[in-house]
Order: C-alpha cells, then sequence, then structure tokens
C-alpha cells in the first residue's frame, strides 16, 4: 500500500524537534482527522531556509510527508520552498494513496503559515504566499478523499 520511500521517511523521519527563536513557526490542523502538525523554520538574512524541523500528532502518512517537506525546503530560498507542494512531496515519495492524500496537505499548510510567521515578523511580503488558514479543513469543503 505504502512505497518505500514513505516506509522510509515514516519509519525515519527527518528533521524531527523543533527550533528555538525560529524565524518562523506554523501550526496546522486537518479536520478531517483532527490531526496537528508544527512546522518551524530557520531563515537567514539572505532568505535561505539553513533550518527546518516539524511536530506532528499526525498518522503515519502525514510523518512521512512531513519529513520529505522538510527534505525539500532545506537550503532553498523562501520562494523556492512555497513552490513545494503537497504534490510535489508526493510525487517525492513515489506516491500515496488516495486516501492519505489529505495527510500530504498539512506539511505544505504548515509551511506555508510558517512562512506567513516570517514574514509578519519581519514586515516582508512574500510574492504569492495567502495568509494561512488554521485549519486546513476549512479550506476546501468540497473535496471528498
Ligand atoms: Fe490525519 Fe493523516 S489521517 S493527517
Amino acid at each position: 500500500m505504502y512505497s518505500e520511500k514513505v516506509m522510509d521517511h515514516f519509519n525515519n523521519p527527518r528533521n524531527v524537534g523543533e527550533i528555538e527563536n525560529a524565524s518562523g513557526v506554523g501550526t496546522v490542523g486537518n479536520a478531517k482527522c483532527g490531526d496537528i502538525m508544527r512546522m518551524y523554520l530557520d531563515i537567514n538574512d539572505d532568505g535561505i531556509i539553513q533550518d527546518v524541523k516539524f511536530k506532528t500528532f499526525g498518522c503515519g502518512a502525514a510523518v512521512a510527508t512531513s519529513s520529505m517537506a522538510t527534505e525539500l525546503v532545506k537550503g532553498k530560498t523562501v520562494q523556492q520552498a512555497l513552490e513545494v507542494t503537497n504534490k510535489a512531496v508526493m510525487e517525492a515519495l513515489d506516491g500515496l494513496p488516495p486516501v492519505k492524500v489529505h495527510c500530504s496537505l498539512l506539511a505544505e499548510e504548515a509551511i506555508h503559515a510558517a512562512l506567513w510567521d516570517y514574514a509578519q515578523k519581519n514586515h516582508i511580503t512574500i510574492e504569492g504566499l495567502e495568509q494561512p488558514v488554521s485549519d486546513i479543513g476549512e479550506k476546501e469543503p468540497e473535496e471528498e478523499y
């Protein structure tokens, strides 16, 4: 049911933890299952994401997608991090079962929420970044998985 990459990131998740005095912190929840994800970003003066950590009360697919998402945004610019969508993360993991697709949204939304926090703290605007909703279940009420 799960690809080898998903199992690998589930069993050995990368970048679990928290960052003290992070440049940006984002927390989102998934109304469908009640799971929660928190993402910490350490962003330097050049706008490069030097470090990233996550914590979750989430299912295995949420752990695996967040782990992969942190790997994909590390070392990237803020703008590049915005391009790390849940689809990109799922592709990098060789896919997820359809019923688990909503789990991958937690990672994407948590990154967006952390970037938003960073932008707020620094009084900057990140092009293409919309204010995140605290509960991603509100975002797509019609979608069913
Ligand atoms: Fe809740 Fe996967 S079931 S994030």
